[in-house]
């Protein structure tokens, strides 16, 4: 599966896709790293390991966001994606792009939805006193942070936890979700029906945790 990685900014989940591509049986290919910024860090990690990099700058297209991503949509097409991962990628998309890529375009999102939508998620979990935080893997529906989910993760919120700490522990989640719920669909284990991600195959069950453990 050919797989087009949106990124606007740092990129480690960018990276731990590059290292999850590595592996003989991974079912997919970094196909394209497109940014909307000329100067991110993703773009850099995307060279150092070979990987075609493009850049359309939304500066480029002042009040113009249409042009903006047909500039993407032909990117992407260019390259032969079959599936796009949006990776930190920081702008809006418009209702056609996203129904030009729908069911082929996934993002992962800081927090467990449909808790938390937005930014500032960590910040928001540890103000609302939740005892689990996590990450979360959906494809992309019109709505901002909605879809159906392909994987989640939860950590825990601990007694002394700041919005960094807390971020920090999501954000190497988020590093194993990704690569996770890509295997998924290139494998071609993923259907969705109402609304829902149903998953072919055996699945191992995760244990049931509780915060404070008992
Ligand atoms: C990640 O935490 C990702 O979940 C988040 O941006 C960060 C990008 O980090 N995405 C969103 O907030 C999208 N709504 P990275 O550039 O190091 O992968």
């Amino acid at each position: 599966m050919r797989v087009g990685v949106l990124v606007s900014g740092r990129g480690s989940n960018l990276r731990a896709l590059i290292d999850a591509c590595a592996a003989a049986d991974f079912p997919a290919e970094i196909a394209l790293v497109l940014s909307n910024k000329p100067d991110a860090a993703a773009l850099e990690h995307a060279a150092s390991a070979g990987l075609p990099t493009a850049v359309v700058d939304h500066r480029d297209f002042p009040g113009d966001k249409q042009r903006f991503e047909e500039a993407m949509d032909e990117a992407l097409r260019g390259a032969g994606v079959q599936l796009v991962c949006l990776a930190g990628f920081m702008r809006l998309l418009s209702p056609w792009f996203v129904d030009a890529w729908h069911d082929r375009m996934i993002n992962i999102h800081p927090s467990l939805l449909p808790s938390f939508k937005g930014l500032d998620t960590h910040k928001r979990a540890i103000e609302a006193g939740v005892r689990f935080h996590g990450c979360t893997v959906h494809y992309v529906r019109l709505e901002m942070d909605e879809g159906p989910i392909v994987a989640q993760a939860a950590v825990p919120v601990l007694p002394d936890d700041d919005a960094d700490s807390l971020a920090g522990r999501v954000l190497e989640a988020e590093h194993r979700l990704y690569p996770l719920a890509i295997r998924l669909i290139g494998e071609g284990r993923t259907r969705i029906r109402d609304g829902r991600v149903l998953v072919d195959g055996p699945l191992p069950a995760p244990p049931p945790v509780t915060n404070p453990a008992c």
